[in-house]
């Protein structure tokens, strides 16, 4: 299958960052066809209708999401853009703001328009810089055309955006834990329910978008809900952004039809390094169970890779060839979690930091084969008593490396046989 670019068929060419060739690529048009013509629940039916499930990871629908927020409520109602994007192997939303920034401030107009708020908030990452320079430059040209502000496009409509950087961390793209962020609090997640749709931003009714699935909504109101029908899968419609890291020849992002084969984008990707074989992949980003050569086929879809026991996440794959230790990505991995936990829950607190202890000691030959059913016990605990969806993806990567390839655990286990087996975890509190 060839690479279909949709999203990112103009951010290439040089100069798209500006409104003049957004514009003359056809940008703005959505907005103007939309607004007012097309009513605020028609549009959230088209969105419905055309199948768009979020990009962000979950892969809600995003119609159906619009539709859960009240109509008339007493207070203001908001779009937050969740543009944290910290995932390991996650880069999409960076390129689509670097590259094409009017088509997100088009997509965010949108939403805005479809649930009734006058305000919508790109949330990015703090490490975003540049990303950041080039969304507020077109915010200020789009006010300048009279696409956002007061009275756009000639009605009575008025919708402001503003870009909030976060101060980097991966908890901030967890819904919840962003909206206390762009409030001002620590970034640690808010039980739900109630959900965003119904108390979000300081507590009013709020929808949280990942970039990608805003930008898809401008090309569902320029070409039809049918069109978008037509690419992809029932069920998974349009196209998705696959980003490709680790040991390909062309790491980068690639944009096909949903249900497209993995072997697929790793051929366009450029396939193994020379002399290389293909040994296993994330596919969804970090959080999500590995595939292995038995895989190579499988469809990029959200059910069949559900089916297969792993996600599609953030569609981002995450190659490794016949070099890659599993026991250091496996160790490296729940590293980034530990790092990463927010530390409001016990069990992912001090579950993600276990197991790196006893990944530690099995990398360093002091492991016993208990050591790996020890793993498996605190990754299920940890996941199933978590407060927020962090820790639920911090066991998959971890538990599918020992299924797949737990002989190369048992090596380590058996390479240094004089090391020391203790008995029992021992947990060395810094404060102590
Ligand atoms: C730890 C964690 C990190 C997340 N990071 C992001 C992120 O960077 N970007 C994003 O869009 N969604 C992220 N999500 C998912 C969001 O909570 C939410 O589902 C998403 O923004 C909804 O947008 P969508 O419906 O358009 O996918 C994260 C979730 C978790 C649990
Ligand atoms: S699972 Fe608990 S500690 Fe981990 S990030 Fe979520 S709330 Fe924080």
């Amino acid at each position: 299958m060839a690479e279909q670019r949709i999203l990112m068929e103009f951010g290439s060419e040089p100069g798209q960052q500006n409104i003049d060739t957004y514009e003359k690529n056809g940008g703005y048009q959505a907005i103007k066809k939309a607004i007012p013509a097309i009513k605020p629940d028609d549009l959230i039916g088209m969105v419905k209708t055309s199948g768009l499930r979020g990009r962000g990871g979950a892969g809600f629908s995003t119609g159906m999401k619009w539709g859960f927020v009240p109509k008339d409520p007493p207070s203001p109602k908001y779009v937050v853009c969740n543009c944290d994007e910290s995932e390991p192997g996650t880069f999409k939303d960076r390129w689509l703001i670097e590259h094409d920034p009017h088509q997100l401030i088009e997509g965010v107009i949108l939403a805005c328009y479809a649930i009734g708020a006058k305000r919508g908030f790109i949330y990015t990452r703090g490490e975003f810089f540049g990303g950041l320079v080039i969304l507020r430059k077109a915010i200020a040209e789009a006010k300048e055309r009279g696409y956002i502000g007061e009275k756009i496009l000639g009605t009575d409509i008025s919708i402001d955006i503003m870009v909030h950087p976060g101060a980097g961390a991966y908890i901030a793209g967890e819904e919840t834990s962003q909206l206390n962020s762009l409030e001002g609090y620590r970034a640690t997640p808010r039980l739900k329910p109630p959900f965003p749709a119904v108390s979000g931003l300081y507590s009013c009714p709020t929808v949280v978008n990942n970039v990608e699935t805003l930008c898809n909504v401008v090309h569902i109101v320029n070409r039809g809900v049918e069109w978008y029908l037509g690419i992809g899968k029932p069920k998974n419609s349009g196209t998705k952004i696959f980003q490709v890291s680790g040991h390909v020849q062309r790491p980068g992002c690639y944009e096909f039809p949903l249900g497209v084969k993995l072997s697929e984008v790793l051929e366009v990707a450029g396939g193994m390094l020379p002399g290389r074989k293909f040994k296993a992949c994330y596919p969804g980003g970090s959080s999500c169970s590995l595939l292995t050569a038995k895989d190579i086929d499988i469809s990029m879809d959200f059910e069949s890779l559900e089916a297969n026991s792993s996600a599609l996440g953030t569609a981002s794959i995450i190659v490794m060839d016949d070099s890659a230790d599993m026991v250091k990505v496996a160790h490296r991995l729940m590293q980034f979690y530990q790092n990463e936990s927010c530390g409001k829950c016990t069990p992912c607190r001090e579950g993600t930091r276990w197991v790196v202890q006893v990944l530690a000691r099995i990398e360093a030959g002091g492991g016993t084969e208990k050591d790996l059913e020890l793993i498996n016990d605190v990754c299920i605990e940890m996941a199933a008593n978590s407060f927020c969806p962090l820790a639920v993806g911090a066991a998959p990567p971890v538990i599918s490396a020992i299924v797949e390839f737990r002989d190369e655990f048992v090596a380590y286990i058996k390479k240094n046989p004089n090391a020391e087996k203790p008995q029992k975890m021992r947990i060395a509190y810094p404060y102590l």
